[in-house]
C-alpha cells in the first residue's frame, strides 16, 4: 500500500486545528480551556463530547469514543487511517506526493475507500460530460440554464450529464483501471439478469441521458446519485437515484448538507425542502442553508444530521394539499427530536423552486420571514379549520394535535403548546389536560417499539421516568473501534474534563444570604430546592394529580432517595407524613396552630411566599405556570430540581476526590461514577427542559 511519509504525517497533524476540524461535523462552545458539543458519534442531547485544543485531543464522556485529530475523522468517516489524512491535508491545501500508483493499488486500500474512489471518479466523468462534450452541452448543460441554474451554482454542486448509452461510464473506468465490483457495488451499473434472476455476466451503466445530482455526505465525499431524466415519457421515472450501497444510506444522508452546513450554524435554522432543484434555486438566490430530503419522508438519522448544526428547522413546502399532507407527517418526528419546527406553505402550485424564480431572491426571504409559523399552531389552526361545526371532527382534531404535542420532549414548551391549543379550540384547559394524560397513558402510546423514549411527560408521574427522549440510533454502518485512549490521556482528560463538566452543569440559583450557621454546609440551592418541595407539600396536599394520587402521596413517593436535609424542613416534613399515616392530608391552617414556633413561622411564610420563578433559575424560557390549575407540573419540577441538586453534589464529591492521588482501580471506580451521575445528570436537564439553557 502507498505509504504517505513520516515527516508529511507529522506536518498534516501538526497543521490540522481540531477544533477546525471537528467544528465542521458538531457545533462545539466553549466552557472553560475545553469545548463542548453533543456527541457526534452517539445519541444525547446534552454536550458530553468534549475537545480539548491544547492537546488536540477529543473525548467523548457518554460513549467513550476518544482520540486525535486523525482518529476523529477515521470515526466520523469510517475511513482508513492514511483516507482520513487525505481529507486532512485536502482540507489544509497540503499537496501529498504519493508514489505512482496504479487505479487498482489506489482501491486496495479498504472496500469504503474504494467505493469513495469509484464514486468520486463517476461525479468527475459526468461533471465533464457536461461541460465538454457535446451531448452534455447541448442537452444537460442547456437544461439547467433554462431551469436557471448558473456555472457557479453547477460546479459548487458538482453537477452533471450521463451520456445516452448503454457503457460510457463502464467503458471510461475500465480504461483508467479500475475493478468493475466497485462499479456494481455502488450501483452505478446493473447486473443484468435472466428470467430466473440468474447473472448473466452482463453489465449495464444504470445512469442513462440524465442530469446528475451527486449526492455528497457531510466531510463532501460522494457517496451516490441522484439523476433526472430529460425526456417526457411518462414510463420513465422522472429522478432515478443511487441504491443503498456500504457507503450510501438514505437515511443518514440530507442533499445540499454538506454546502449548506456553515450557513446553517451561522443563520442559526436549516430550511428544508423536497427537492433537488429547491436546494440549488435557493441556493443560487443567497439562502444557503437548505437542505432537501430528497422526496422521501423525513428519519431519525437525517434529524440528527440537522441538529448537529441547527436546533431550529423550517420546513418549506408546496402548498397544495398533497404538500400540507407531507408536511404534517413529517414533522412529527422532528419535534420528537427535540427541533423548533416552523412551516412555510407556498401558494397553490408553486414549490420553492419555482417561488423563488417568480418573485425573486428578496421577496422570497421575506415571504419566508413573515409567513412562517409555528408548527403546532400551524397544524392547530389547520385542523380547527377543517372541524369547525361538527363535534366528533372537533375532537378527533384536538387528538392528533395533542398527538403532535405529546412529542414534544421540553416539558415547559409542552405547557406552552397546551394553553395555545386549549385557545384555539376554545375548551377548557384543565379539559385538555385531562386528555392529553390519558393520550400518553393510552395502550397505543406504551406498545412503542422497546428502546422509544417514553417521556411524553404525563403530567402525573412525569418525574419518575427519567429518559433522554431520543430514540436510539440505527445506524447501519458499524463504527470503526476507536483507539483507546492510554489510561494517562483518559484520566487526564477525565479530570480537566470533568472538572468542567462540573463547573458547565453550574448552579441555578445565586447564593442567597446564608442562614443560620449550623447549616452553613448545606448549599443554598438545596435549601431553596427543599423549600419549594415542602411549600407544595403544605399548599396543596390533598390535591388529585390524576384519580387516586394526592400531591402529598406523589412527592412523599418520589422523595423516597433523598429525604430532606435541613433540619427544620425534615422536621415539617416527618410531621406532615405523621398526618398521612392517620390517613388525614396536611392542612397549613391547622398547621399554622402548631405549638413550636419556628414550625408556625415557616408554614406562614410558605403560604404566603408568592411563587414566583427566580430570576436566578437559570432557564432561558422564563415561564411561570400556573400551579393552582396544574400542582403535578409544580411537582414535577420541583421534584427534578432537587434530584439535580443532588446528583451535582454527589458530581462534585466524585470529582473533588480525583484530584488527590488515588490507585489505580479506585480512580476507575470513580470514573465510573461519575459518567453514570453525568448520565443521570443530563436525563434530568433534559426532562427539566434546562437544556437549552446549558453551555450557553
Ligand atoms: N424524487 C425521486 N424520484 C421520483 C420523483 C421525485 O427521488 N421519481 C425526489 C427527488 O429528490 C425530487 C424530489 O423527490 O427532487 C421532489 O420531487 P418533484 O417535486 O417531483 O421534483 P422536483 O424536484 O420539483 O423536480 P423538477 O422540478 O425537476 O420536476
Ligand atoms: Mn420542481
Amino acid at each position: 500500500m502507498a505509504r504517505i511519509p513520516k515527516e508529511l504525517v507529522d506536518h498534516i497533524i501538526q497543521t490540522a486545528d481540531i477544533v477546525e476540524v471537528v467544528g465542521d461535523f458538531v457545533q462545539l462552545k466553549r466552557k472553560g480551556q475545553n469545548l463542548w458539543a453533543p456527541c457526534p458519534f452517539h445519541n444525547e442531547k446534552s454536550p458530553s463530547f468534549s475537545v480539548n485544543p491544547a492537546k488536540s485531543l477529543y473525548k467523548c464522556f457518554g460513549c467513550g469514543k476518544a482520540g486525535g485529530v486523525v482518529q476523529f475523522v477515521m470515526d466520523v468517516e469510517g475511513t482508513s487511517y492514511v483516507e482520513a489524512l487525505k481529507y486532512l491535508a485536502k482540507k489544509y491545501a497540503i499537496e501529498i506526493q504519493e508514489e505512482e500508483k496504479t487505479p487498482q493499488q489506489q482501491l486496495e486500500q479498504n472496500e469504503r475507500d474504494s467505493q469513495f474512489i469509484v464514486s468520486d471518479f463517476a461525479k468527475n466523468h459526468y461533471h465533464r460530460l457536461l461541460l465538454n462534450s457535446e451531448e452534455g452541452m447541448s442537452i444537460g448543460y442547456g437544461y439547467l440554464k433554462e431551469r436557471g441554474l448558473n456555472l457557479s451554482t453547477i460546479q459548487t454542486f458538482e453537477l452533471g450529464y450521463s451520456l445516452d448509452s448503454w457503457d460510457d461510464l463502464m467503458k471510461a473506468a475500465e480504461t483508467a483501471g479500475f475493478d468493475k465490483k466497485y462499479l456494481e457495488k455502488t450501483g452505478l451499473t446493473v447486473i443484468r439478469t435472466d428470467d430466473q434472476g440468474k447473472d448473466t455476466g452482463r453489465r449495464y451503466d444504470r445512469f442513462r441521458g440524465r442530469v446528475m445530482f451527486p449526492i455528497h455526505n457531510i466531510s463532501g465525499r460522494v457517496v451516490g446519485f441522484g439523476a433526472r431524466t430529460l425526456k417526457r415519457d411518462d414510463k420513465m421515472a422522472k429522478y432515478l437515484n443511487s441504491p443503498e450501497s456500504e457507503i450510501y444510506h438514505k437515511s443518514d444522508v440530507l442533499y445540499g448538507l454538506f454546502q449548506a452546513r456553515q450557513a446553517i450554524r451561522t443563520q442559526e435554522v436549516c430550511y428544508l425542502v423536497e427537492g433537488y432543484l429547491d436546494v440549488l434555486s435557493l441556493y443560487q438566490g443567497g439562502i444557503k442553508n437548505v437542505v432537501a430530503s430528497s422526496g422521501t419522508s423525513l428519519t431519525e438519522g437525517q434529524i440528527r444530521l440537522i441538529k448537529r448544526y441547527s436546533d431550529n428547522v423550517t420546513v418549506l413546502y408546496d402548498g397544495d394539499a398533497a404538500g400540507i399532507k407531507a408536511s404534517l407527517r413529517g414533522t412529527d418526528l422532528l419535534l420528537e427530536g427535540g427541533l423548533n419546527v416552523r412551516v412555510v406553505l407556498f401558494p397553490d402550485g408553486d414549490d420553492p423552486d419555482s417561488y423563488i424564480r417568480k418573485v425573486g431572491d428578496q421577496r422570497f426571504t421575506e415571504y419566508i420571514e413573515t409567513k412562517s409559523q409555528d408548527f403546532i399552531s400551524f397544524k392547530t389552526t389547520l385542523v380547527a379549520r377543517e372541524a369547525s361545526g361538527d363535534p366528533v371532527k372537533k375532537a378527533e382534531a384536538i387528538r392528533d394535535v395533542l398527538h403532535s404535542i405529546a412529542k414534544v420532549p421540553d416539558a415547559i414548551k409542552r405547557q406552552v403548546f397546551l394553553q395555545q391549543t386549549s385557545a384555539t379550540f376554545g375548551i377548557d384547559e384543565q379539559v385538555l389536560i385531562t386528555e392529553y394524560n390519558k393520550l400518553v397513558k393510552s395502550p397505543s402510546q406504551q406498545t412503542k417499539p422497546s428502546g422509544q423514549a417514553d417521556n411524553r411527560g404525563n403530567y402525573g408521574n412525569g418525574a419518575g421516568s427519567a429518559n433522554t427522549g431520543y430514540p436510539p440510533s440505527a445506524n447501519p454502518r458499524p463504527a470503526p473501534a476507536p483507539r483507546p485512549m492510554t489510561d494517562e490521556e483518559e484520566a487526564e482528560m477525565l479530570v480537566y474534563g470533568g472538572a468542567e463538566a462540573a463547573e458547565s452543569l453550574g448552579t441555578p440559583f445565586t447564593a442567597a444570604p446564608k442562614k443560620a450557621a449550623e447549616e452553613e454546609d448545606i448549599p443554598d440551592m438545596l435549601q431553596v430546592c427543599e423549600r419549594e418541595v415542602l411549600r407544595l407539600l403544605v399548599l396543596y396536599a390533598g390535591r388529585e394529580i390524576e384519580p387516586e394520587i394526592s400531591v402529598a402521596g406523589y412527592l412523599m413517593g418520589q422523595l423516597g432517595e433523598y429525604p430532606l436535609q435541613k433540619p427544620l424542613y425534615a422536621e415539617m416534613w416527618e410531621i406532615c407524613r405523621q398526618e398521612l399515616l392517620a390517613g388525614r392530608f396536611p392542612d397549613a391552617r391547622l398547621l399554622a396552630q402548631n405549638e413550636r414556633e419556628d414550625i408556625r413561622q415557616l408554614i406562614t411564610d410558605l403560604a404566603t411566599e408568592r411563587y414566583e420563578i427566580s430570576p436566578n433559575w437559570r432557564t432561558k424560557e422564563i415561564y411561570v405556570f400556573n400551579e393552582v390549575d396544574l400542582p403535578q407540573l409544580a411537582c414535577d419540577n420541583a421534584v427534578l430540581r432537587l434530584n439535580k441538586v443532588h446528583v451535582q453534589r454527589e458530581l462534585d464529591q466524585c470529582l473533588e476526590r480525583l484530584r488527590h492521588p488515588l490507585e489505580d482501580a479506585e480512580m476507575f471506580e470513580i470514573l465510573g461514577d461519575i459518567k453514570r451521575l453525568k448520565e443521570l445528570d443530563n436525563e434530568l436537564a433534559a426532562l427539566l427542559g434546562t437544556v437549552v439553557a446549558r453551555g450557553s
